[in-house]
């Protein structure tokens, strides 16, 4: 009894002691210390908190000489999983069809010693993920911080699907995006493929970017446009340098609340683990120098309804699962092969910002940039020469492009520019 009476008094002791601490406290001005003190350590939890989120635990970490750090992840712990509807799916280990007919076990179970020697992502040169991993590049908080807001990175944050129909105008004046593109529309398609020189163009503004895409488009340019895209990039915003890296993006609805670059929210399930979303791709080709190129093939498995993406002619990395998108859970109703650039509009001229290998498409093969061999996946699950091909270019004093169908490269143009010249104030 006596033990309990004092063990009160002491909590009552306390609890004098802790409101005169808050009457001194609401008194003094140290609660705005502690308020500025709060906001920046708000920012720097959610930064954390992100981190962490995109970050999982790695089973062996590699540093790639670009300074990338690439993480081996087990594969049933990669981002994808963290989306509600994942939660029971079973991942799918191959695609139950394959477009290029020639269908074999090694294009999903890869031997390294079956492939030539060639270097395709330079972390290649620091080491391999091991077998039931995924290769993914880790985010910095520097990567993090470069975005204009913690829930905006690895996202776009214009809008940016070149429409060919709209008046050119619109264009000019609209988004500051600039594109050199071909296209088809007016049937269903179930994939594309294309072969895409490698270049690495020079980026006037760290807020620009160029790339080199195919764009697979589901449902009319509104509000809920699906687009699934691959191909390279150059973006400093997005990876801190100007390295030429593989990279891949989709979204529901026109860009807005869901997708993302790469594996940056929870959609694409990977299962390669030798090719990492994001990462360099090496070697890159040099004007008057070797010509390097990467093929894409993106496809809709007719049974499972996903859609599969392929890497050269080795890699088969993984797939959009089907209920992320409402039209391309049917077929795609738009195909469109090209490069982009945002012209930001420095000192009020135009960007300086290369399209491709920097030059014009009449300078032809080593000099300016191609993509060769497009090709569309048709109605019976066939890959052939797409038909009645459109091209578009905003202005094609500064960016162009030039299609042909010839020979051992098929569908094929050449497109890109320098930007900024004479011609292009
Ligand atoms: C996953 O399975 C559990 C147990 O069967 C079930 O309760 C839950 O609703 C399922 N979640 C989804 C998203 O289907
Ligand atoms: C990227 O290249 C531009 C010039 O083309 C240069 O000014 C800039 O410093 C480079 N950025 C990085 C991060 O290397």
């Amino acid at each position: 009894m006596a033990a309990l009476l004092q063990f009160r008094s002491q909590v009552k002791g306390v609890m004098v002691v802790l409101v005169m601490l808050l009457f001194f406290l609401t008194l003094s001005p140290l609660p705005c210390v502690v308020g500025r003190l709060s906001s920046n350590s708000k920012q720097n939890l959610k930064v954390q908190k992100q981190l962490k989120h995109l970050n999982k635990p790695a089973k062996k970490t590699i540093k790639s000489p670009d300074g990338d750090i690439i993480d081996c992840i087990h594969v049933s712990n990669q981002p994808a999983f963290d989306h509600p509807l994942l939660q029971n799916h079973t991942i799918q280990m191959r695609p139950t069809y394959h477009p290029e007919g020639l269908y074999d076990e090694s294009k999903v179970l890869s031997r390294p010693k079956e492939k030539s020697s060639s270097i395709t992502q330079l972390w290649h040169l620091s080491g391999k993920c091991p077998e039931g991993t995924i290769p993914i590049r880790r985010t910095k908080k520097s990567d993090i911080l470069r975005a204009n807001s913690v829930h905006k990175y690895g996202k776009k944050i214009h809008r940016t699907i070149p429409e060919p129909r709209s008046a050119d105008l619109d264009f000019v004046s609209g988004s500051g995006h600039q594109h050199a593109i071909v296209y088809v529309e007016g049937d269903k398609y179930y994939g594309a493929k294309a072969t895409i020189n490698v270049w690495d163009p020079k980026i006037q503004q760290p807020n620009e970017f160029s790339l080199s895409q195919i764009w697979i488009l589901g449902g009319s340019f509104g509000e809920d446009l699906n687009s699934i895209e691959a191909g390279w990039q150059v973006s400093p915003d997005l990876y801190g340098d100007n390295n030429t890296r593989l990279f891949t993006y989709w979204t529901s609805d026109a860009y807005q609340a869901t997708g993302c670059y790469n594996l940056l929210c929870s959609g694409f399930i990977q299962i390669n683990n030798e090719i990492a979303m994001g990462a360099s791709i090496f070697p890159v080709s040099g004007y008057g120098g070797g010509q390097y190129d990467i093929s894409v093939l993106v496809w809709k498995d007719p049974n499972e309804g996903n859609w599969w993406m392929q890497f050269g002619k080795d890699y088969v990395l993984g797939y959009w699962p089907s209920f992320l998108f409402s039209y391309l859970g049917d077929s795609a109703s738009m195909i469109e092969w090209g490069g982009e650039v945002v012209n930001s509009e420095p000192d009020g001229e135009h960007t300086s910002t290369h399209m491709g290998s920097g030059h014009f498409p009449g300078e032809g093969f080593g000099k300016a940039s191609y993509f060769k061999n497009i090709q569309i996946v048709d109605g019976s699950n066939n890959l052939r020469d797409p038909k009645g091909i459109g091209t578009f270019t905003e202005q094609p004093n500064c960016y162009d492009v030039q299609y042909e169908k010839k020979g051992a490269w098929g569908s094929y143009f050449y497109y890109g520019g320098p930007g900024k010249n004479p011609d292009c104030p």
